[in-house]
């Protein structure tokens, strides 16, 4: 009654100030941080750290905030508080030493939005449903080829694809973006659908228009802004949406995919993912473990955009850095002929006797910097992490830019030094700290195909052709950062050696 007759007795300024005060201390007490709980830029009430970062370049900017608070530190994207975990030791700290505490997904109102009907298809998922999805992919796709010589036997037939398209440009510059997405998507379709598409299948190259759209958007500021007021960002119109609009396209996609493989699905001869998921359906019908129809057009989306951008993208600063170093591309030429010769088609046995090209695939795997943010993890209890308090529930992003560019575990952090991975002898040598695919129980699920497709990849491009650009043409190395980094659009000429 009283707060009645004092609110009406209020004029519009007094209104005002009283709003505002309710917000900061509603802010204060909300963000108030436990004792011992990492250190961060101070934050702003409501907008907390977003004018922090430079949204060009948003891994540069944290890793300097990890020179001022170190490895370990807070920061908030509106009121959503996230700890970033930095260089080899800390990430490594979280995520292998204290694996089964990190290993589930944060709360994302944008996954939310699109996922909400399946519980996060495989990326996503969290609990028993990501476990039971994750270990039927993974099993499956080995069924299906994954790290035996029948995917070999794929890849090196798509080299053959790839490297006819770039003989048609008859040594014109070309931008080999478009081809190299095509070329590595159509390795996990044959795994997923069972099926590859032609370079010139139109809606195909619409699909992976989208899925290069939705990565990049997923890593801008629109979509951080739509994590952070998602109440507010629902209603305004801006780039955000069209990560709703892509996704949405891409999982017509996926059900068409689905509904044409139910049409003449064998259940004693499955054909790929896609058919061994169908009939798994039939085994798990009352059960909570993600085996509904709907779960398996969101996980075949999953595996389609995590195994397509992230490889090709590599394959694209592979061209970069070889055009940029010259004298590195005819070492590799050399030695790919010296070993295998021009006409037979790499293996992935030659890998063994290849120890500089290898360093040369492992060291663009580290400068390319694919993913410099990571998945982010969710702490399931109370922990602590560089000495400092994470409490449960805590968001953390153990930032993979931190590690392939970590001062104390590289000789040349900032410079393309193949060096990285040989040995006095010349020999290959693995370094722990080079973690691209992330580690722990999330680590990538695709790690053994990336590699493989890699390694044939490069071999099989750099054995057929020189690549180069044209005088005066500058490529350049700092990339467009979304979810993932990528080249700026760029064209190459191919000379058939
Ligand atoms: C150079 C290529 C690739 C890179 C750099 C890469 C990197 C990553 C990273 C950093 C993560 C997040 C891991 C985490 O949260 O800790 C991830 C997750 C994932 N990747 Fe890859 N990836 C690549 C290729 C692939 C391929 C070819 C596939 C297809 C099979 C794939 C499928 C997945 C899936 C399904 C996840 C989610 C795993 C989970 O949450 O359990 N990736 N990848």
């Amino acid at each position: 009654m009283w707060l009645d007759s004092f609110l009406l007795s209020l004029d519009f300024k007094s209104i005002t100030l009283f709003l505002v005060l309710f917000i900061l201390i509603a802010d204060y007490v909300k963000n108030r941080s436990p004792p011992n709980y990492p250190p961060g830029p101070r934050a702003w009430p409501v907008l907390g750290n977003f004018l922090d970062i430079d949204n060009t370049f948003p891994h540069l900017s944290f890793s300097k905030l990890a020179e001022i608070y170190g490895n370990v530190f807070s920061f908030r994207f509106g009121s959503d508080k996230l700890v970033f975990v930095c260089g080899y030791k800390m990430v490594k700290e979280a995520l292998v030493n204290q694996a089964d505490i990190f290993v589930d997904r944060p709360f994302s109102p944008m996954t939310d939005r699109f996922y909400s009907a399946t519980g996060g298809g495989l990326f996503m998922s969290n609990g028993e449903k990501w476990k039971k999805q994750r270990r039927f992919a993974l099993s499956t796709l080995r069924s299906f080829g994954l790290g035996k010589s029948t995917m070999e036997l794929c890849i090196r037939e798509e080299i053959q694809y790839l490297q006819e398209e770039i003989q048609n440009q008859k040594g014109e510059p070309f931008r080999p973006s478009g081809l190299f997405n095509n070329a590595v998507s159509n390795i996990i379709c044959q795994l997923v659908m069972g099926k590859r598409f032609d370079y010139s299948d139109n809606r195909f190259q619409t699909m992976l228009k989208y899925l290069s759209e939705t990565l990049y958007l997923e890593g801008t500021v629109w979509a951080q802004l739509y994590e952070s007021f998602p109440w507010l960002m629902k209603h305004l119109p801006g780039p955000h949406n069209k990560i709703f609009q892509y996704t949405e396209k891409i999982l017509e996609f996926m059900t068409e995919e689905v509904e044409n493989h139910k049409k003449d699905i064998d259940p004693n001869h499955p054909r790929d993912y896609i058919d061994s998921f169908i009939i798994e359906m039939q085994n798990h019908k009352d059960s909570d473990a993600g085996f509904d129809e709907s779960n398996l057009t969101y996980c075949a989306m999953d595996l389609f955009l995590a195994g397509t951008e992230t490889t090709s993208t590599t394959l694209q600063w592979t061209l970069i850095y070889l055009i940029k170093h010259p004298e590195v591309q005819e070492k590799v030429q050399e030695e790919i002929d010296r070993v295998i010769g021009q006409n037979r088609l790499p293996t992935m046995a030659d890998r063994a006797n290849l120890p500089y090209t290898d360093a040369v695939v492992h060291e663009i795997q580290r400068i390319g910097d694919i993913v410099p943010l990571n998945g982010m993890r969710l702490a399931s209890k109370d922990t602590t992490l560089g000495g400092h308090f994470i409490p449960k529930g805590t968001s953390i992003m153990p930032m993979l830019h931190s590690v392939l560019f970590d001062k104390s575990e590289w000789e040349t952090p900032d410079t393309f030094n193949p060096g990285h991975f040989l040995d006095q002898d010349g020999k290959f040598r693995k370094r722990d700290a080079l973690l691209p695919f992330s580690a722990g129980k999330r680590v990538c699920l695709g790690e053994g195909l990336a590699k493989m497709e890699l390694f044939l990849f490069i071999v099989g491009l750099l054995q057929k052709f020189s690549f180069y650009v044209l005088d005066g043409v500058e490529l350049r190395t700092d990339g467009v950062t979304g979810a993932t980094r990528v080249p700026h659009p760029f064209k190459v000429n191919a000379r058939v050696r």
